[in-house]
């Protein structure tokens, strides 16, 4: 398969193809992607959560999205990346935006990069992308806004709230933007903002009329025994796999059934002889 790229994005849509994105943090969960068949990686800042154990995504640095971005890129050569631009990383100046965003591509290896807002961050998305980085948006719940949402709950219920949702996806597109991330939003809401819109849009808890999907790998895959949002659906439950298969090895570890003769090395009898004497 062929990378997909911003024009090919926008094909997809035309088209009334389905994107498809998962997020990925390291080596093995981007081979996973990659294999099953992803268009999209996400090295999204849920990294955070996810992965490094924090309570919210606040923590994740540059570095953080920096280093999991290169061993993701190692582990997909053939799956557009898209890196998260982490929280404090766009929001002190636009240059400051810019060189982050860079870094992201030239230090991660990223193809593209995420911001989280609306149009308090224009300014920042139509100067990375003169610099020739492809940008995705991201609106209706941001994570990074938590202390001022007052928690992780669904957005653009009321009039107010979904127009501004509506306009702000319209200035995204106007400023370059090649797709934009709806985040826990009704489902017409999604629907009326996907009709109005010419790049895709890509739900998590947004619905069905969405032009595209994506989950968090982790608990797609059921890698966690820590809450998951309503929109997450399991596709299976390997952290009850994997706790049971460490159970059964610390079992045999325990009462000697590990390792067998198939998991060691011989060594002939004259060597052994010669040492023992
Ligand atoms: O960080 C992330 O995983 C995200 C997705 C939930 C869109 O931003
Ligand atoms: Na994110």
């Amino acid at each position: 398969t062929t990378k997909a790229t911003t024009v090919k994005l926008r094909e997809m849509k035309q088209e009334g193809k389905k994107i498809v994105m998962l997020t990925a943090y390291d080596f093995p969960t981007a081979r996973v992607a990659e294999e099953g068949g992803a268009d999209m990686i996400l090295v999204g800042d849920s990294l955070g959560m996810v992965v490094l154990g924090y309570e919210t995504t606040l923590p994740v640095t540059m570095e953080d999205i920096i280093h999991h971005t290169k061993a993701v890129t190692r582990g997909s050569k053939s799956t557009m990346i898209v890196a998260d631009l982490p929280f404090l990383s766009y929001h002190i100046s636009t240059p400051e935006t810019v060189r982050n965003a860079g870094r992201l591509i030239q230090e991660g290896g990223a193809d593209a990069v995420k911001i989280e807002g609306g149009r308090e961050v224009i300014e920042g998305v139509e100067a990375i992308v003169r610099a020739g980085i492809p940008v995705v948006g991201h609106l209706g719940l941001q994570p990074q806004m938590v202390n001022q949402l007052g928690g992780f709950k669904v957005q653009g219920k009321d009039y107010e709230s979904a127009l501004r949702i509506f306009e702000d996806a319209l200035m995204l597109q106007a400023a370059g933007c090649c797709a934009i991330v709806l985040e826990c939003i009704p489902t017409p809401l999604t629907k009326l903002i996907s009709e109005h819109l010419d790049i895709p849009t890509i739900g998590i808890g947004a619905g069905d009329t969405a032009d595209g999907q994506v989950l968090v790998i982790h608990d797609m895959l059921g890698i966690t025994d820590r809450y998951m949002p309503r929109f997450a659906k399991k596709y299976s439950e390997l952290f009850q796999e994997m706790t049971t298969a460490v159970n059964n090895y610390a079992t045999e570890v325990r009462d000697s059934l590990f390792p067998t003769a198939q998991h060691s090395f011989k060594m002939n009898e004259d060597v052994l002889e010669r040492l023992k004497s």
